[in-house]
Order: C-alpha cells, then structure tokens, then sequence
C-alpha cells in the first residue's frame, strides 16, 4: 500500500441533539456517520498523563476515536510527515484509516477514549514496529 495524505483526516462533527429545556447534550453515531459498520468497541481510561498509548498501525483495520471525557493527542504518522490532533469534545470524532501509524498522549485527568472498531481483534491486523510500518506503506 502507499502512503497516506495525513490532510485528507480530521476531526468529524458527530450530530448533537441539545435538550431545548437545558437538560444537556446527546450524540448519537448511526446509519452513514462512519463508512464501516462496527465490530467492535473499546475504551481506554486512567491514562497516566505521562504515559503514550497506540505505538502501532493496522493493516485492514479502521476506528473512530472520540474523547468522551477530557483530552488526549492523536499523533498520526504516514511514513512520511507527521501531524497531532487533538481531541476534546464529546461531539467530535476522528476516522483513522487503515495504513497510518498512531500514538495517543497527552492524556488529561479523567480523560476517556471511546474507540469504534471496524474489525475484531485479531493480533495479526497490527504492525507493531516502526521499520514493518515503512515497509508496509514503502515510504
Ligand atoms: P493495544 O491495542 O496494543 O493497546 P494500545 O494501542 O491502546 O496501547 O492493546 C493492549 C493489549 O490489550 C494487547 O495485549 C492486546 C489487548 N487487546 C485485546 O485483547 N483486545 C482488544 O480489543 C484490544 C484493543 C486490545
């Protein structure tokens, strides 16, 4: 495969539904919101702040990020350029193709990453070291 231009991603809108009597928000992710149905759902939570998560690409594999509760960084890495997001907000998401090198930082106290997985968890879908990764995307 090959690499991956890192502008074509960025944080989505999820669609929020406001309470008109001030009773907080919903978001709700359904029909075409992501273009794979999901197998899968995980979170991380309790992040030390100092301490990275991802280190790692996946060969078929897409997800969803979202920061339920607090903040984290997504670094993302196509072989080539680099380039952080961050994530903050319930209502906003970001669509990790398959192909792209991540690792999550910058973890805020409490902070709280849903991930929407369009595969199950299969060892064999991760490349785990940097050098396979430029490999994989011949960068
Ligand atoms: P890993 O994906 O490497 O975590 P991160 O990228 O967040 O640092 O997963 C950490 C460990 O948890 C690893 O041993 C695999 C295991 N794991 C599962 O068993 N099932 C899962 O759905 C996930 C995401 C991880």
């Amino acid at each position: 495969m090959s690499y991956l231009n890192l502008e074509n991603i960025s944080l989505q809108e999820i669609p929020k539904i406001s309470d008109p009597d001030g009773r907080g928000n919903l978001s709700v992710i359904e029909k075409d919101v992501l273009p794979y149905k999901i197998k899968r759902v995980y979170y991380l939570y309790d992040v030390p702040s100092d301490s990275s998560r991802g280190g790692h690409a996946h060969k078929e594999l897409q997800q969803f990020l979202i920061a339920l509760s607090g903040s984290f960084d997504v670094v993302l890495d196509n072989g080539i350029n680099r380039r952080t997001i961050t994530l903050n907000r319930p209502n906003k998401g970001l669509l990790i193709p398959n192909g792209v090198w991540r690792e999550l930082e910058n973890f805020s106290a409490g902070a709280v990453c849903l991930s929407l997985v369009s595969e199950v968890y299969q060892e064999e879908d991760y490349i785990r070291q940097y050098d396979d990764f430029k490999l994989f995307v011949g960068a």
